[in-house]
């Protein structure tokens, strides 16, 4: 397995794999790789012939410094996981490689970075677009592999690669999930044994919803009031906000059309910030 640490390397290993006629998927990660970053590899394994796994913790899309600076940093771990997982390369550039002094353009997200995660994250999202920008330069993949756990990030992202032409293929993958429900994330580890036991409690909330929306409920009223009632009765969870929306737009929508809705929530647990989502029939 190849590492680097600088773009242009990064891209003629990449260009001459292209070259010769091999596909190359990417899989942006922060590191600190559990088993929902394998399943992504995974499912990038099969659409291509090669497969890189980006690993930086990007400071542009964090809020607080404190959450950045406390983020896990387990290089040493993660390699050792991609070399097993088959990974044929992987990016792993510093901050100062990734922002050098002068460095000064930002990618602009659109009106879907305004809603549901973004006026709680000033300024995440355009940290997102700008260092997807950067990694999808490096690396030049045919295909991109993203997890639907982080969803607006994920709808965010397809539009930037359609609106810029980056002729990149953005893969989503179904949210990987612990086995009472609960859905994978670096920041699971960070739960206490009693907020871990009540995080489950957003899963159950949604996994409420989707059952009544398949039962033939289409009024989005009821069905968040059903998964807010689940939440609101435990008492570990601090609610922020759970909304139905379009998949494409993400615009709220009052009665589940056609093309179905997703219902995204965000609750903090002792101090740590969880969001889910599920599609509704
Ligand atoms: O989802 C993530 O881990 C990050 O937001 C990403 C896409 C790697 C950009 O830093």
């Amino acid at each position: 397995m190849e590492v680097f640490d600088q773009p242009a390397p990064m891209r003629d290993w990449s260009i001459s794999h292209r070259c010769a006629g091999r596909s190359v998927a990417v899989v942006p990660t922060m590191g600190a790789l559990h088993r929902g970053h394998l399943e992504l590899i995974e499912v990038a394994a099969r659409r291509a012939d090669r497969v890189v796994v980006t690993i930086f913790v990007n400071p542009l899309q964090f809020n607080q410094p404190i959450d950045f600076d406390r983020y896990p940093r387990p290089i040493d771990d993660d390699l050792a996981t991609c070399d097993r997982a088959g990974v044929a390369a992987v990016y792993a550039p510093t901050a100062a490689v990734m922002y050098p002094p002068g460095h000064q353009t930002r990618v602009a997200p659109g009106e879907l970075a305004e809603r549901l995660e973004g006026p709680r994250r000033p300024g995440h999202f355009e940290g997102v677009t700008t260092v997807v920008t950067k990694l999808f330069g490096a690396t030049c993949p045919d295909v991109a592999v993203f997890g639907e756990k982080d969803f607006q990030q994920l709808a965010i992202i397809r539009r930037m690669t359609a609106d810029l032409d980056l002729g990149v293929e953005i893969v989503a993958v179904p949210t990987v999930r612990e086995p009472d429900g609960l859905a994978l994330s670096s920041r699971n580890a960070r739960l206490s044994p009693g907020d871990r036991a009540a995080a489950v409690v957003l899963s159950r909330a949604l996994s409420a919803a989707a059952e009544s929306a398949a039962a033939g409920e289409t009024d989005t009223g009821r069905l968040r009031q059903l998964a807010d009632e689940i939440i609101a009765a435990e008492p570990a969870a601090e609610p922020e906000y759970l909304e139905v929306v379009a998949p494409d737009t993400l615009d709220r929508v009052t009665t589940i059309g056609r093309d179905g809705a997703v219902m995204l929530t965000a609750a903090w647990f002792g101090g740590v910030r969880l969001i889910d989502n599920r599609r509704l029939a």
